[in-house]
């Protein structure tokens, strides 16, 4: 399946440590369009395979299936894109925006925004492997902002579309996306340009929009709320919310260890509880509490009193 950028897709960021297939499941349930995993290192996909293998678990529910690799070695992101794990995806994208320092110190992720002619050979490389589509996730700039140049390199090495996360490597997430350097990018673009970042409800969607992209893509906006894409298509649904929380443990509970996934799932059990009433006292609940079952009851009784 392909992104039908004629329908303005609302597109689910990649988050490493948060994009599960569970979550992935439940925000599609909600009309994300697409959905990215979390960043997958093209190198540990070959020394660690099941880590790749759990990370690139997917559902039926989810429609265009987009698998976020990113490395600095033309070689491993060809042989990635090649493996079999790779081989449900329907599109490939690449990270050159990971501010990380334990990315960028790989010259990996935001780091290839100052090196522009590995960048290039990246895009064009992994791009002559695969016939499926082939998008580059960016930011403004590392060492200096040059977002547009960027912009270009990707279109002349045969991206089919990119994604722009407008704010420098430095700002990490503080200040504010810059939405004018992402009209500009859109103005020049002759490739579909996803507009990311602070897009948290209809205001902030149509100031995105505002910029003339082709769809968007919504990261911190969802956490503890996948609902949010229905609401963004003017879907004002009721939402049992303890049923999406069931499902999107259920749909883990099918491949991860409870050992593992009783702390794994507390950021988003504390997300989903974000804004219930007696917050805190819910939050310091559900992060002692040490089985999932209880916390879901605990997260249940605070839905029904809310
Ligand atoms: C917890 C977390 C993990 C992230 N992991 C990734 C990642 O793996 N790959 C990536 O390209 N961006 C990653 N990002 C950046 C988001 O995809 C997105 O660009 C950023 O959060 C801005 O969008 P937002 O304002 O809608 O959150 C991550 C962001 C957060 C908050």
């Amino acid at each position: 399946m392909k992104i039908d950028f004629k329908e303005f897709p609302l597109i689910l960021a990649p988050m490493a440590g948060v994009t599960d297939i569970g979550f992935r499941s439940v925000a599609s349930s909600f009309g994300a369009d697409a959905t990215v995993t979390e960043m997958l290192s093209a190198r540990a996909m070959f020394h660690n395979p099941k880590k790749t293998e759990l990370m690139t678990l997917t559902t039926a529910e989810e429609r265009v299936k987009i698998a976020q690799i990113f490395g600095h070695e033309p070689d491993f992101m060809v042989k990635a894109v090649q493996s079999d794990l790779l081989a449900k995806f329907d599109s490939i994208d690449i990270n050159m925006g990971c501010p990380a320092p334990k990315i960028v110190k790989n010259g990996e992720g935001s780091a290839l925004m100052d090196d522009l002619s590995l960048a290039g050979k990246i895009v064009s490389t992994v791009k002559g492997a695969t016939g499926r589509p082939v998008s580059v996730k960016f930011r403004k700039g590392h060492k200096t902002e040059n977002f547009m140049d960027f912009a270009a390199m990707c279109e002349d090495c045969g991206a089919d579309f990119i994604t722009f996360h407008a704010r420098t490597v430095a700002q990490g997430y503080s200040g504010k996306a810059d939405l004018e350097a992402i009209a500009k990018v859109k103005a020049k673009a002759k490739i579909p340009v996803i507009g990311n970042g602070d897009i948290v409800d209809l205001p902030s969607l149509e100031a995105m929009k505002s910029t003339g992209v082709d769809g968007v893509m919504i990261g911190r906006g969802s956490l503890g709320k996948p609902w949010l894409f229905a609401e963004l298509k003017g879907n004002n649904m009721r939402v049992d919310k303890i049923a999406v929380v069931e499902k999107h443990v259920a749909l883990l509970r099918e491949h991860f260890e409870e050992s593992w996934l009783k702390l794994y799932i507390r950021k988003h059990l504390l997300w989903y509880a974000a804004n219930l009433p007696m917050a805190a006292s819910l939050r310091l609940k559900l992060a002692t509490c040490e089985d999932i079952d209880e916390c879901l009851e605990i997260l249940r009784k605070a839905f029904v009193s809310a």
